[in-house]
Order: structure tokens, then C-alpha cells, then sequence
């Protein structure tokens, strides 16, 4: 099993979606000891936007690759996700939404052509589906009762994967952080216990 763990922190390990995103990592591995693991920092200047080739063969008809540039960049990234039994995503909210830095890795690998096609019906994804698994780190609350902003993060995500054919999502989510270290600690034991049922449920099934 090929695990491919996504982390869109700036902070690296210290960040609150890295972390949780890893707990699932390590519930991964708990139940496949012999799984590899490919990190993918994508943020720090790791991951560059796309450059105007790429936008242009992407704006024409043509289903051109090239070794080069974001052409070459989005290749082997698709390779790397299309080799992944499993993709792992640690992400913060930012403004709302994903980060510039995970927004960059999807524009990279959500690929008309290559890893979606156009159908009279529709955008029809192209990559096997397979278990996605998303930690959402934020400063307020995100969802429920409690929330006081829009989220435009979770449902742009189960939106877009599913348009390159990668369905079977499920979101975690550390919420509240920036609500003082005492809310931040609960949030934080409670995110952590989530997944661990969640894992702990799936194996007794
Ligand atoms: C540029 C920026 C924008 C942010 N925007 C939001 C936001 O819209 N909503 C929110 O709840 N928190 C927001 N936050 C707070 C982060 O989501 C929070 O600090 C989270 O823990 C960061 O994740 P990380 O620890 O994995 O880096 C923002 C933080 C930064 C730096």
C-alpha cells in the first residue's frame, strides 16, 4: 500500500492540519505495517503556480505533455497521486478557503485531458477512486451551530476531487485553535480522538 500524505501547513510538523493529518498517517499504519509513506510539503515556496504554457495547452484541445515547466511539474505530481492507494491531506483554512499552496498542487494535477475529460454530462474524472482522507485545521470554528463564517473549504474540496474521480472522501477537522490554548488543547484531544474511533470502527466492521 502506497500512502501519499499532502501537508499544506507553513508551519511544518508544528502545524495543527499537519498533525492531525499524521494521526491518520499513523492509523494507516497501525493496520498496514508494510505501507510506504511519500510526504508532500507544498508549502515554503515547494510548489510553484502554474506558468503560461500550461495554461495554454490547457485552454486548447490539445492533450499535449511536455517535460518542462508546470507541464512537466503537473506530470509528476499526477504520477505520484495515481501511484498513491490512498491520499492524505493536512490543510488549514485560510480566508476561507484552501491555501494558495494546496489550490496550487490541485491546479497541477486536476487536468482536463489528462486526469478529467469532458463528457456531453459533464466533467468525468479519469483517476481510479480511492480513500481520501482530509484534516482541516482552523483558527475559529468551521462547521456546526457555532460557526460565524462561510466555509468555502470542505465543499470545494468534494467538489473538485470528484471531478478527476477520487469520491470516497472523508474530512477531519481541529477547529477553534485560535480561541486560546485552553480551547485550542480541547479541540486538539477531541480532533485526535475522532480519528482514532473512526479508524478503530472501520477495523470492527
Ligand atoms: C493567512 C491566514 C488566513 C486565515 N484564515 C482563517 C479563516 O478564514 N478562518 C479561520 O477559522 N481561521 C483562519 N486562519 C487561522 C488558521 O486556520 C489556523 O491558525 C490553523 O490552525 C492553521 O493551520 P496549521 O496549524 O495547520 O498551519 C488563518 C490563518 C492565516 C495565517
Amino acid at each position: 500500500m502506497n500512502i501519499l500524505h499532502l501537508s499544506a501547513s507553513p508551519r511544518g510538523d508544528q502545524g495543527d492540519s499537519h498533525q492531525l493529518s499524521s494521526c491518520i498517517v499513523e492509523q494507516l499504519l497501525a493496520r498496514h505495517p508494510g505501507a510506504g509513506v511519500t510526504r508532500r510539503a507544498l508549502a515554503g515556496g515547494a510548489l510553484a503556480h502554474v506558468d503560461g504554457d500550461y495554461a495554454r495547452v490547457l485552454a486548447s484541445a490539445s492533450d499535449e505533455t511536455g517535460g518542462h515547466g508546470s507541464l512537466g511539474c503537473s506530470e509528476r505530481l499526477i504520477e505520484e497521486l495515481a501511484c498513491a492507494d490512498v491520499l492524505v491531506i493536512g490543510t488549514p483554512m485560510y480566508n476561507l478557503t484552501v491555501p494558495s499552496t494546496l489550490k496550487s498542487w490541485i491546479d497541477h494535477v486536476v487536468r482536463i485531458h489528462r486526469t478529467m475529460r469532458r463528457t456531453p454530462g459533464g466533467k468525468v474524472g479519469t483517476l481510479p477512486d480511492r480513500p481520501v482522507y482530509i484534516a482541516i485545521a482552523s483558527g475559529s470554528w468551521r462547521t456546526g451551530e457555532r460557526a460565524r463564517q462561510p466555509d468555502f473549504l470542505e465543499p470545494y474540496l468534494r467538489a473538485v476531487l470528484p471531478m478527476i474521480g477520487l469520491k470516497d472522501i472523508t474530512v477531519f477537522t481541529v477547529e477553534g485553535l485560535g480561541l486560546g490554548p485552553e480551547q485550542a488543547a480541547a479541540s486538539r484531544t477531541q480532533a485526535r480522538a475522532a480519528v482514532e474511533r473512526f479508524f478503530a470502527v472501520q477495523q470492527a466492521a
